[in-house]
């Protein structure tokens, strides 16, 4: 590819680095689903995982290169450290995908070479070409990063980059791994890598980005100024620590903002070729589903994707934007596919209209899942006038995705009120098929029913969030649940939706639990332990 393609590449991380956000673990479906739907988002390339990290890690990604990625569709990436395990597995599992693509990595600062390699400048410009050298002969299309690169010395990094580049790298990623950085520093790292290095021509400059002070956007839009033309970023912003430069922000912000960019593009202000090949218009479908899936809830007053984006509250605000919207919105909500129209089915509508909906929503479902969503949504609609998109959303994304549940939820009865001690009376199966009750007081309804759950599951774990929330307005609304439990340092969360918050609450701590269970049976690598060997 051109170092220049005249638009910047999206390259999203949403199930890699994504899924390293504390409690954001998806199972296959899931994520198959989610690569789906950034298919249709139009990204350029997706990093569906880290193969080596376990066995359901290679699996995704493998399943994903099967299924999602076509030759017109994206570039499905896996993860490697610069080991020649990590970069085997990875090409075994996107091999089924036309376009593919492996991202292979070491760290370059030398707080990273002292304490966590414990390598020299000198073994780490031994390792890179070595080591690209061996993707490249995998897969053609190799991307190298520079970890904590915005903690590195310049003078190495141009040392590394030329390197990797000789070795067949066309893609040079520069991350700012622990979100240090600020933006005019990040500009001006890119325009030196730019100006110092004599192969780049040969590759092309992508950024990655944390957010651990806020600036991970701002910081990608200065890289952009400075010839970076491939953006790592996550739906929802998404990743380890207080998350990676969210996807929806930096292309809202090329796309807003294109006459001020353009020119940064060699293009003329005016020019309206659009700067990423994102449909903008699925920009929330995504936001949701990730949302969803990941138990990651969205915040209110969040750039673009927050329930509160397109709010206009004061008195002022709202008289304003009925005489013109411009005087106080940049973004037309339906530029990022919020539509007005959100009551969609009700109790009268039959099943292939739920499916179409549904479909439409991102999810598509085996006929069982589906039967499964379709009797959910019947007793919804005996109980709630109108179904809207985001009831469909709330009542499939905890059930119709969990194929592997360990423990299944059977009965649930509370008594509680001003006059009586909580009491909850809670039926389970076990992971071994065998059906348990239990009866436990609590200080509330929910505390009673958590407590009952625990003496049955005999999962020690620490709750340490519930939260809930009405998914529309309306008395009769689904109250959805998240709760998060913690078990050695790890987090898990589950996130279940119902009329009867108690109930929801019930669902969400067995789908919390269900994914701690799996994740002690199928114990993973983090991507950036320490690596055993980089030896061919
Ligand atoms: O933050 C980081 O440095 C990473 C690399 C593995 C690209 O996620
Ligand atoms: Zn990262």
């Amino acid at each position: 590819m051109a170092k220049d393609p005249g638009r910047v590449l999206i390259f999203d991380t949403t199930l890699r680095d994504g899924e390293q956000s504390p409690g954001a673990s998806l199972n296959l479906e899931e994520k198959l689903a989610i690569a789906q739907q950034l298919a249709r988002l139009g990204v350029d390339i997706i990093e569906a995982g880290f193969p080596f990290a376990s066995q359901g890690d290679f699996k995704a990604v493998q399943r994903i290169a099967e299924q999602v990625g076509g030759v017109d569709g994206p570039i499905i990436c896996g993860l490697a450290r610069a080991s020649s395990a990590d970069i085997k597995a990875c090409a075994e599992a996107i091999s089924p995908a036309p376009c593919k693509r492996i991202h292979t990595f070491i760290a370059t600062s030398d707080i990273h070479l002292e304490h966590k390699l414990r390598k020299t400048r000198g073994d780490v410009l031994k390792i890179v070409p070595e080591m690209v050298h061996y993707a490249k002969s995998l897969c053609d299309d190799v991307e190298f990063s520079c970890e904590d690169a915005a903690r590195s010395e310049p003078e190495f990094l141009y040392q590394v980059i030329e390197s990797a580049i000789k070795a067949g790298a066309g893609t040079i990623n520069i991350p700012d791994t622990v979100g240090y950085t600020t933006p005019a520093e990040f500009g001006e790292l890119i325009l030196g890598i730019n100006k110092n290095v004599p192969n780049i021509d040969e590759a092309i400059l992508s950024v990655h980005g944390h957010n651990d002070l806020g600036l991970a956007v701002a910081n990608f839009l200065e890289a952009v100024k400075n010839g970076a033309r491939q953006l790592e970023c996550t739906i929802n912003g998404i990743g380890e620590r207080a998350g990676n430069a969210a996807l929806e922000e930096l292309v809202m912000a090329l796309h807003v903002r294109r006459r001020y960019f353009n020119p940064y593009f060699g293009k003329k202000s005016e020019s309206p070729t659009p700067l990423t090949a994102i449909r903008t218009e699925e920009i929330t479908k995504t936001s949701r589903l990730v949302s969803n899936l990941t138990g990651m809830i969205v915040q209110p007053n969040k750039a673009i994707v927050g329930a509160n984006a397109f709010a206009h509250e004061s008195g002022i605000h709202q008289d304003g934007v009925l005489k013109n919207r411009l005087t106080y919105e940049i973004v037309d909500a339906k530029t990022v596919g919020l539509s007005d129209n959100r009551i969609s089915l009700g109790k009268l509508s039959g099943r292939s209209a739920v499916r179409a909906r549904l479909e439409d929503l991102g999810y598509d479902l085996t006929r069982e899942d589906l039967n499964d969503a379709f009797a959910r949504f019947k007793d919804l609609a005996d109980r709630k006038r109108e179904i809207t998109d985001r009831d469909l959303e709330a009542i499939v994304s905890e059930q119709a995705m969990q194929p592997d549940s360990r423990f299944q939820l059977h009965l649930v009865q509370v008594s509680c009120g001003n006059a009586l001690k909580p009491t909850a009376t809670v039926t389970i199966t076990d992971q071994d098929g065998c059906e348990k009750t239990a009866v436990a007081l609590g200080t509330g309804p929910v505390d009673a029913v958590c407590k009952a759950l625990r003496d049955l599951t005999c999962e020690p774990n620490d709750l340490i969030e519930f939260s809930v929330k009405s998914v529309t307005e309306g008395i009769d609304a689904l109250g959805e649940v998240t709760i998060r439990l913690r078990r050695d340092g790890k987090i898990f969360s589950g996130h279940s939706a119902d009329t009867d918050v108690v109930v929801a609450a019930a669902q969400a701590y067995i789908n919390a639990l269900n994914r701690l269970v799996s994740s002690v049976k199928n114990s993973s690598i983090h991507p950036q332990d320490d690596v055993v060997e980089a030896k061919i």
